[in-house]
């Protein structure tokens, strides 16, 4: 199976002209990597004309961020069918940064639940701010679940790619240790096996947080990941291409 690198730009780069010259670097990573699906989400401005500069089938387009709301008064929003139609076939939900400006467990479940009926992959983020030694961060990710996948009918749900980012490793250099994340894989499909059913099994997960060059294969072999969402270093032409084709 390809394993799915999510290259998330975040408020990267400044100019049009430049995002056109990291995704081309980006095509030419993807292209050698036989083994990734790549899934570009630049920000939503840049999104259209990225878009149309593309004429394979290796890379697809997600936001970084939608509304659960159809249209109306939403200053500085964007629905899901708006960024469909701009192109994006997947969307960041729930990622900290997000959250960090408001968004709860709830309005992301009602994000994930309209992108299911926009007919766009959600991509769900989870993971805990800080990490104790008593366990909390597991009640966090599951309550983060629960209200995530509050309304996906069980058919639907592994048409939702769950991405487990530790906050405390955003950022960073440093990766959480693929033992860890090992038992949060099976933490978090046990978790949605129990709120939804055997479906949960199949559910694909990704890692986020810190992943480099270096890291980025001892988790993919070790933790039962699918892949990866990749911040920074997804804006670093270099470091990208060997990270891709590191896995590949
Ligand atoms: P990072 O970001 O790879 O820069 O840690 C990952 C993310 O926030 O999605």
């Amino acid at each position: 199976m390809k394993s799915i690198v999510v290259a998330n730009w975040k408020m990267n780069p400044v100019t049009m002209r430049e995002a056109k010259k990291l995704f081309d670097a980006t095509r030419k990573a993807a292209e050698s990597a036989k083994n990734v699906s790549l899934i570009v989400a630049p920000p939503a401005i840049f999104l259209r004309e990225l878009r149309a500069r593309y004429k394979g089938k290796r890379i697809a387009f997600a936001v970084q961020s939608a509304s659960a709301e159809g249209g109306g008064a939403y200053t500085g929003d964007t629905s899901l069918l708006q960024a469909k139609d701009t192109g994006a076939q997947y969307a960041i939900v729930g990622h900290s940064e997000q959250r960090a400006k408001g968004e709860t467990n709830e309005t992301a479940g009602k994000i994930v639940a309209a992108a299911l009926v926009s007919g766009v992959t959600p991509i769900l983020c989870v993971g805990e701010r800080e990490r104790s030694h008593n366990g909390e961060h597991f009640t966090v990710v599951k309550e983060q679940l629960r209200a995530a996948f509050a309304n996906v009918e069980p058919g639907k749900v592994t048409k939702v790619l769950v991405a487990y980012e530790p906050v405390w490793a955003i950022g960073g250099e440093k990766a959480m240790s693929p033992r860890d994340m090992h038992e949060m894989t099976i933490f978090i499909r046990k978790t949605i096996v129990g709120l939804k059913g055997e479906a949960g099994m199949n559910i694909k997960i990704l890692y986020g947080g810190a992943t480099t060059e270096s890291n980025a294969l001892p988790m993919l072999k070790e933790s039962g990941v699918q892949g990866f969402i990749v911040g920074h270093v997804s804006i670093d032409a270099v470091r990208f291409a060997i990270l891709m084709s590191s896995i590949s």
